[in-house]
């Protein structure tokens, strides 16, 4: 099986967290999430004892875009670890469950000035600015609070990890951050030190997501701490935070490799270290911000089966109760994902097929040509490793209510998120 969470039982149903998921499908009904929450909590630990390689202050943010929900923020803040959040959507889902807003990251490259307001009200600790405009905005509205506003600047370390282009961000082409490259970082950390109501703490970049090798992390981090002996030399300022993003990547198929998180941040850390000691600048509290490895493998879909079409010498395809409204990932961005039929989880996977969902639009697939236990209506089909980027991108499409989010955790399961109504959706509408 493709994580250590998942098992067959003497059913020959798939099991997720050791409870049966043919019995969670009967008792909350399909399309369903289930989240692992001691997965979830052991991957938070595994990152904070992690982070305690680069110095005691450093610190994992969860970035909160891959899964958000009231809960999610619950466990973050006991296992004490702070969040990235990117809109005041998320901010406010924080601030409900009384999040320490010292250790929440403000990020996103056009927050409106109520999202600038919003976040200074409720004294979030830090922003991370994307653009001059914002910076002069901050200011304006910290000046108003009679506040002195952390800031920490996105920069742009023209880095190409190679992965999706939709979710590389570290090249100078990017709607992100500012180029170091171009000389414009200079002309804003100049710009940010004449700032009353800002003090400029330290710099940010992220270079993109689903990353597997080790290497453009470094090359990043180099290319960061060098710009930080810069700015000590040229701008006498001493840079307290280096937040180098997420991007680690997670196991959606068996063909990708295993990925050692522990391994990668001690090999980043050492780097970093030994920049800083040949350099001779102050060593800065890092900060990394996991999203889909903190969370994704912690996550898997129920659908039932409804109907199967079998269109001679071309394809088969078997339709599910839910699709690009819960999971838009392959619809979007030709994702790859492991589907398992859960109700013959013991069965010899031969039957070849397209898993399509029941919007409207022949682009609606969760997965082409995968190899399922041959299927028959009303099975229950798991999508595994649907913790990240799931969820928090479904969307209401041809009004189909979102899915119940199911945390289950020591054989026992309860819902943190109820399935949409109907009445829900229409509940703005005059
Ligand atoms: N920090 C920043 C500033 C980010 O923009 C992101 C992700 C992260 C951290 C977390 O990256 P992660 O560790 O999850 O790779 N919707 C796409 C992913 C978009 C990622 C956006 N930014 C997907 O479904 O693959």
């Amino acid at each position: 099986m493709l994580h250590d969470n998942l098992k067959i039982n003497e059913k020959g149903h798939l099991t997720f967290a050791e409870l049966d998921t043919i019995e969670l499908a009967k008792e909350y009904g399909t399309p369903l999430m289930l989240i692992d929450e001691n997965r979830i909590r052991e991957r938070m630990r595994l990152y904070k004892k992690a982070m305690k390689n680069f110095s005691d202050s450093s610190m994992p943010l969860f970035a909160s875009k891959a899964l958000c929900f009231k809960e999610i923020y619950r466990i973050a803040k006991e296992e004490e670890i702070g969040i990235d959040v990117v809109s005041s959507g998320e901010l406010y889902t924080a601030v409900s469950v009384e999040f320490p807003m010292e250790k929440v990251f403000f990020h996103g490259n056009n927050k409106t000035d109520e999202d600038i307001k919003f976040a200074i009200e409720n004294n979030i600790g830090y922003f991370v600015a994307d653009n001059f405009e914002e910076l002069s905005k901050i200011n304006e509205l910290a000046s108003r609070k009679g506040v002195v506003q952390k800031v920490i600047i996105r920069l742009t370390p023209g880095i190409d990890p190679h992965t999706h282009a939709s979710i590389s961000t570290g090249k100078v082409d990017s709607k992100f951050g500012v180029a170091i490259e171009t000389g414009q970082a200079d002309e804003i950390v100049k710009f940010a030190l004449t700032l009353e109501n800002v003090k400029l703490v330290g710099f940010h970049c992220h270079i993109g997501s689903q990353i597997f090798e080790v290497e453009p992390f470094l090359m990043t981090v180099n290319t960061m701490v060098e710009y930080v002996f810069k700015v000590k030399k040229e701008f006498n300022t001493e840079i307290e935070i280096l937040d180098i993003g997420g991007g680690f990547a997670c196991r959606y198929v068996e063909s990708d490799g295993f990925i050692d998180y522990e391994k990668n941040l001690k090999e980043i850390a050492t780097l970093i270290k030994n920049k800083v000691l040949e350099s001779g600048i102050k060593m800065p509290t890092i900060f990394i911000e996991p999203g889909r490895s903190m969370v994704a493998d912690s996550g898997l879909t129920l659908y039932t089966v409804g109907s199967i079409k079998e269109i001679k010498n071309v394809k088969n395809y078997v339709s599910i109760d839910g699709g690009m409204t819960d999971n838009p990932r392959y619809a979007l961005y030709q994702s790859s994902y492991t589907v398992v039929n859960a109700t013959r989880a013991d069965k010899k996977a031969d039957y070849v097929c397209s898993v399509a969902g029941r919007c409207c639009e022949s682009g609606d697939l969760i997965q082409e040509n995968v190899k399922l236990a041959r299927p028959v209506r009303d099975d229950i089909l798991a999508v595994l490793c649907t913790g990240a980027y799931n969820y928090s991108m479904a969307s209401n499409y041809n009004r189909i209510p979102r899915p119940p989010i199911v945390m289950v955790k020591d054989g026992k399961s309860r819902i943190v998120v109820k399935r949409e109504s109907f009445d829900d959706i229409i509940k703005n509408e005059v």
